[in-house]
């Protein structure tokens, strides 16, 4: 099984509009609401792969009850804490005229050591009952730098793999406890490492370097260029046909669920390689957030190049 981490939940919310403007009433054409945040983005291309996933994290109040029903209307399974604090709303408005996306990300609440010592208490037994564990966005204000450090080092001593997806200090501070395997896009490699990182000879040296500290699989995504993968097998290189795309919303997180698909698989690494990253692309066509068509995903597959470098 495998459980997916989301402390920072939200509803989120997207609103489409034939145009949108600053400044005047705007009608909203229509609104689909879900279980938003990273983790749940992972959780949904899991299931969708046909995996069995338990999607964990903290929630709180009114919105926090909402958002178990919508996770429950997407046929996943939750293990969530409640803070007591209402979870967040984002909304998302694309304007139909221009296909622009504008963004509005709520701060959301701060959460409060008892709801993260809850939340660790659960954690652990879901930790028993997974093969692998997927640790996912920013974290909320309150939680202590090093939580998620205590996270990943909970799973590995019960010898359970880890994928991190995380950024800035909380990526950084999180590393000592050598996830099994993390997943920046460049900028976040950069700022990472402090390499400028421009060229793929410098990403493969700044990834090398994080997995001579200890991490099994360093992946760098790199959007629409693919991905580069520095192993214990070897360093590869993922390249994607060009696609026209939808929403490229949630496609690192869909190509965590693909790694953590492969992984729980225990498929060879080139061929989770190659599913991981037209998973993610399949996500580019979609227009829900962490969802594929079959079909879209059956085409990359095949059109999805995986080279050792
Ligand atoms: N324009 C695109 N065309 C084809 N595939 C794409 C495109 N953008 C992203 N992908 C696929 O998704 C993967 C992850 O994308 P990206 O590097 O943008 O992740 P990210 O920056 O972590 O995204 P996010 O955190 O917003 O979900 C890429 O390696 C690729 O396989
Ligand atoms: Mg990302």
């Amino acid at each position: 099984m495998i459980t997916t981490v989301t402390l920072n939940t939200a509803i989120d919310q997207l609103y489409k509009m034939d145009s949108c403007r600053t400044g005047s009433v705007n009608r909203v054409k229509s609104c689909i609401k879900t279980a938003g945040g990273k983790g749940v983005n992972v959780a949904r291309v899991a299931s969708l792969a046909g995996e069995k996933v338990l999607a964990a994290g903290i929630v709180g109040g009114f919105h926090g009850a909402y958002f178990r029903s919508l996770l429950a209307q997407d046929g996943i399974e939750g293990c969530f804490t409640d803070s007591g604090a209402e979870t967040r709303c984002c909304i998302n408005v694309r304007d139909e005229s221009t296909g622009e996306h504008t963004e509005f990300l709520e701060p959301g609440a701060r959460l409060t050591e008892s709801a993260l010592e809850d939340f660790y208490r659960a954690y652990l037994q879901c930790v028993e009952t997974s093969d692998v564990i997927t640790i996912s966005g920013s974290v909320p204000a309150g939680t202590p730098a090093g939580y998620y450090g205590k996270l990943i080092a909970a799973a590995k001593s019960a010898g359970k793999r880890v994928i991190l997806d995380t950024s800035g200090a909380a990526l950084r501070e999180s590393i000592a406890a050598k996830p099994t395997m993390i997943k920046p896009n460049a900028d976040e490699i950069r700022q990472l490492t402090g390499i400028a990182a421009a060229s793929r000879g410098e990403l493969i040296e700044a990834a090398k370097k994080l997995h001579d500290g200890g991490i099994e699989l360093i992946v760098i995504s790199l959007g629409g260029d693919g991905a580069l993968v520095v192993s214990d097998e070897g360093v590869f290189q993922g390249v994607c046909p060009k696609i026209e795309v939808v929403n490229t919303v949630g496609c690192g997180d869909s190509m965590v669920a693909g790694f953590a698909v492969g992984m729980v698989r225990n498929a060879p690494l080139e061929e989770t390689i190659r599913f991981a990253l037209s998973v993610a692309s399949a996500n580019a066509l979609h227009e829900k957030t962490g969802c594929f068509r079959e079909d879209d995903l059956k085409r990359l597959l095949s059109g999805t190049v995986v080279n050792r470098l």
